[in-house]
């Protein structure tokens, strides 16, 4: 059943552009407008909504900060990420203008059921994205858009993340429709860019021996840095829960631009850093902003790992290591950056004598708070 694969988590990260690709499916009709039949609140109270709230766990949280940039660029409507565990005990302001959306692969995660319990006392409707059918979350939400990324057995989440990813891109882009905001260019855009996005994580996928390669090398060392920016951050924060959770190494995520405000002092000589680089296109500021935090950890003797867009030589002469991405428009980069930091973490593990689908101590699906 692991389909001759040694682990799950391989078998799952190889079957990402399917999952991605299944997600899409049926969503996006032939005249390139959304049709999300899955979603049950009208769109006369979508139009209402003054507040997109995101409460998620783990990776599913992660999701959520990426969605954050995607949904209040795309729709203008503000939207708070908030991590299920703690969001109900602070007194959340919500109301019924509120959408919370709850992001969970299981359907069972007890802390993100009981922030969507809050939710909806305070009457505010509640979106469940979720990977398993008929499972609790999505029962007892408004409406559901189930992500198509079929079982994912191995604790650490792989596939589930990415259609994650993709069910937020819909839900913003949806909205963005229903209100009729002034993205609409764009949103055709996006729509032709994400009909695209499987092929290029399996493009990633073949060029992963490299990624391989480094790990093995790193697995005598105890920390592993990831810096991030923009959707690059949320990566970065990613990249590092894969590394603690399987290889059980110490993995920080950090914003690259808070380096300077304290996490600089960490660089040592040959300490292993990661760094997302989001596209020179668009965005060049932030891209030239990380090329020099780059520069800045290098000359303190970090080891750079760089994952920067094929095309991207500002990063050439400052990474010791370079990880190729396809280009893709900035908010939907982590479709393909994360694909490396998974394939990274899954062979650290290994080399390091771990149980790759079974880490210590966790559980596929946490039913308890
Ligand atoms: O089933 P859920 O998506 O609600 O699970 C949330 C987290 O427990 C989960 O993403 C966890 O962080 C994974 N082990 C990460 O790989």
């Amino acid at each position: 059943e692991k389909g001759g694969y040694d682990y799950f988590m391989l078998k799952e990260i190889a079957e990402q552009p399917k999952a991605v690709a299944d997600t899409l499916l049926g969503r996006i009709d032939a005249a390139g407008s959304l049709t999300l039949d899955e979603v049950r609140i009208s769109a006369s109270e979508l139009r209402e909504v003054d507040k997109v709230v995101i409460v998620a766990c783990g990776t599913a949280f992660h999701a959520g900060l990426i969605a954050k940039y995607a949904i209040e660029h795309w729709t203008r409507i503000p939207c708070e990420v908030e991590l299920a565990s703690e969001f109900r005990y602070r007194d959340p302001i919500l109301g019924p203008r509120s959408l919370v959306i709850a992001i969970s692969q299981s359907g069972e995660t007890m802390d993100t059921l009981m922030a969507l319990r809050h939710a909806r006392e305070q009457g505010s409707k509640v979106l469940a994205i979720c990977n398993t059918n008929g499972s609790t979350i999505p029962r007892e939400s408004d409406a559901v858009l189930y992500t198509h990324a079929g079982p994912e057995v191995a604790v650490a989440s792989t596939k589930a993340f990415l259609t994650q990813l993709v069910a937020c891109y819909l839900v913003a882009l949806y909205l963005g429709q229903v209100r009729g905001t002034k993205w609409g260019d764009e949103i055709s855009a996006v729509i032709r860019d994400l009909s695209h996005i499987s092929g290029e994580v399996e493009r990633v996928l073949e060029t992963m021996e490299p990624v391989r390669a480094l790990a093995r090398s790193l697995a005598g060392k105890n920390t592993v840095l990831f810096l991030g920016r923009h959707v690059g951050y949320p990566v970065a924060l990613e990249g590092a829960l894969k590394l603690k959770e399987l290889a059980y190494m110490h993995a920080e995520g950090f914003a690259a631009g808070e380096l300077k405000h304290g996490p600089i002092a960490l660089i040592e000589e040959d300490l292993p850093v990661v760094v997302v680089v989001p596209s020179p296109r668009g965005r060049s500021v932030i891209h030239d902003k990380i090329v020099s935090n780059i520069q800045e950890i290098r000359a303190r003797g970090a080891r750079t790992i760089v994952i920067a867009e094929e095309g991207d030589e500002a990063v050439v002469p400052y990474a010791d290591h370079l990880i190729r991405i396809p280009a893709t428009p900035t908010l939907l980069q982590p479709l393909v950056a994360t694909v490396p930091l998974q394939v990274f973490a899954c062979e650290l593990a290994t080399a390091r004598g771990n149980e790759v689908d079974q880490p210590r101590n966790l559980a596929k699906s946490v039913t308890v708070e």
